[in-house]
């Protein structure tokens, strides 16, 4: 059942077309020229529009045009002059739903009626749906919005909006904790891949030896243990998004291979001989300058610009202090609601600190400072008390001497440094440098190779000072060489 608008400013056609409809069991409605059409569709319960072409005043084809610049206008069948098809293809370019030449046959004009409501409510379910996507979309977003009140970081959300509404390749780029993976998730999270895969792939953790079955998958029988066919992370993120989470660490042969991939979109399995197509964006991203590590021949630079399509830089914490607050309270309350607890406040005294503070570790650094204040609040404020390791002296001279020197500072990023500076027992330079080696063997699990990368040094430095000393490290030399802070950098 609908309600019909019959435009036409004869009184018998008119008539006649109300008397059809009705017939019909439809609800109908006549207007004898465009002002009172208007009128009656202002009440905004019209569902089809009869339309007659030739009307005093304004014609069917301006009250046309005049109705489709409203925001919701019903569908339109205009009702033209036999002879005139050139009127029905006016009418039909300016939005009509349909035509119909006079003089018309009744059965027609009801099988046109029935057509244009149908169309329009599939439309109307069409758009409902189209809604529901759009709102679904927008919460699973907000899963993974990126808080703060900084300019720059609206900038990043709209980057993120606009990337998500492509399927560009999107590289990030930023220090540690800056929320690197957290724009890559709301990139996915916005774009129409949301209901497919979102596969992340370490490229810093990557097996050796198992390296290209981890993007490509391998057949049965590949290898020895190749017990049974595996998909890799290209073919699991098909349809989907694949992160290449921290791409400046996967090595140079790799490059070339994964270069290939992302021009051809094809690969095989390792052991396979078959090609198989993938449909996946990429994103990458990476802490490191990637031009730097052209340079060094470290990356390639046909990737490098293969990735560089939609570029992202997810500024330090340090230059977007207003962002402080919004994530300070963020991530307080989501801790007090798991630990049970009830925080109220931060107090001033508190805020100036946290801005005051350097952040090599960028909001992951905050998100565990926020975090341990929290568990041990004993009130329902967190007063500056409660972040006196922030306070201490010897980090913030660290800090202080970190932040002071550009090279120092990006070396910076990773929150061991910020950790180890923590842990560094006195102002003694040797003794810092000890603390320094045993933390970052800690860190990397005695893995000598990569605690020298962490400490910017060769692993074989890091031998000899290990060495230097039948006692190891216990008794590292007090006058043992002190490394300025730009070797803290990585090699
Ligand atoms: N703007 C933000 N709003 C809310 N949470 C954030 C924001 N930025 C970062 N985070 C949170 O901080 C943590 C670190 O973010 P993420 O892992 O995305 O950083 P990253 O740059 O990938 O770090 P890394 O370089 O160490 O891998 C995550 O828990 C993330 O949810
Ligand atoms: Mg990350």
């Amino acid at each position: 059942m609908a309600r019909i608008l019959c435009l036409d400013d004869d009184d018998a056609v008119r008539a006649m077309l109300v008397r059809l409809v009705e017939r019909e069991g439809h609800d109908a409605v006549g207007a004898c020229h465009a002002p009172a059409a208007f009128q009656i569709l202002e009440g905004g319960d019209i569902d089809l529009v009869l339309a007659d072409y030739q009307l005093p005043g304004m014609s069917g084809l301006e009250f046309l045009e005049t109705l489709a610049r409203q925001r919701a206008c019903p569908p339109v069948i205009m009702v033209t002059a036999h002879g005139t098809i050139d009127h029905a293809i006016a009418a039909v370019r300016a939005g009509a739903a349909d035509y119909l030449l006079k003089p018309f046959d009744t059965v027609e004009l009801l099988h046109r009626i029935a057509a244009c409501l149908e169309n329009a409510r599939v439309r109307r379910e069409l758009d409902a749906l189209r809604q529901e996507v759009a709102e679904q979309r927008a919460e699973r977003g907000a899963e993974h919005r990126m808080l703060g009140k900084s300019a720059v970081l609206a900038r990043v959300r709209d980057i993120i909006a606009a990337a998500a509404a492509s399927r560009s390749t999107v590289l990030i780029d930023g220090e540690s904790g800056t929320g690197k993976e957290l724009v890559a998730r709301a990139v996915h999270a916005q774009s129409d891949r949301c209901d497919k895969p979102f596969i992340r792939l370490n490229c810093a953790a990557l097996p050796e030896g198992l390296v290209e079955s981890a993007l490509f998958g391998h057949e049965k029988g590949a290898f020895t243990g190749a017990i049974r066919r595996v998909e890799g992370a290209f073919e699991r993120a098909d349809g989907g998004t694949l992160l290449l989470d921290e791409i400046s660490e996967m090595r140079v042969d790799l490059q070339a291979k994964l270069l290939r991939i992302l021009q051809e979109r094809e690969f095989e399995r390792v052991g396979g001989t078959s090609s198989i197509k993938v449909d996946v964006r990429i994103i990458a991203t990476t802490n490191r300058s990637l031009t730097e590590e052209i340079e060094r021949n470290a990356f390639r630079r046909d990737l490098y610009y293969r990735l560089n399509v939609v570029p992202v830089t997810v500024p330090p914490l340090r230059d977007r202090v207003e962002d402080i607050p919004v994530l300070a309270y963020h991530f307080a309350s989501r801790v007090a609601a798991e630990c049970g607890k009830r925080i109220e406040a931060i107090s001033a005294d508190a805020f100036e600190l946290l801005q005051r503070h350097p952040w090599p570790g960028n909001v992951r650094e905050l998100q565990h400072v926020i975090e341990r204040a929290v568990v041990l609040a004993e009130g329902p404020v967190l007063h500056a008390g409660a972040f006196d390791t922030l306070r201490d002296d010897r980090v913030e001279s660290i800090a202080g001497w970190i932040g002071a020197r550009p090279a120092a500072r990006a070396a910076a990023n990773s929150p061991t440094v910020l950790s180890a500076a923590i842990m560094v027992p006195s102002l003694n330079l040797a003794d810092a440098e000890k603390a320094l080696i045993e933390r970052a063997l800690r860190d990397a699990a005695n893995n000598r190779t990569q605690a020298a990368a962490l400490l910017g040094i060769a692993v074989r430095t890091l031998r000899k000072k290990l060495n230097a000393s039948t006692e190891g490290l216990e008794s590292l030399p007090a006058s043992a060489p002190v490394r300025g802070p730009a070797r803290l950098s990585r090699a």
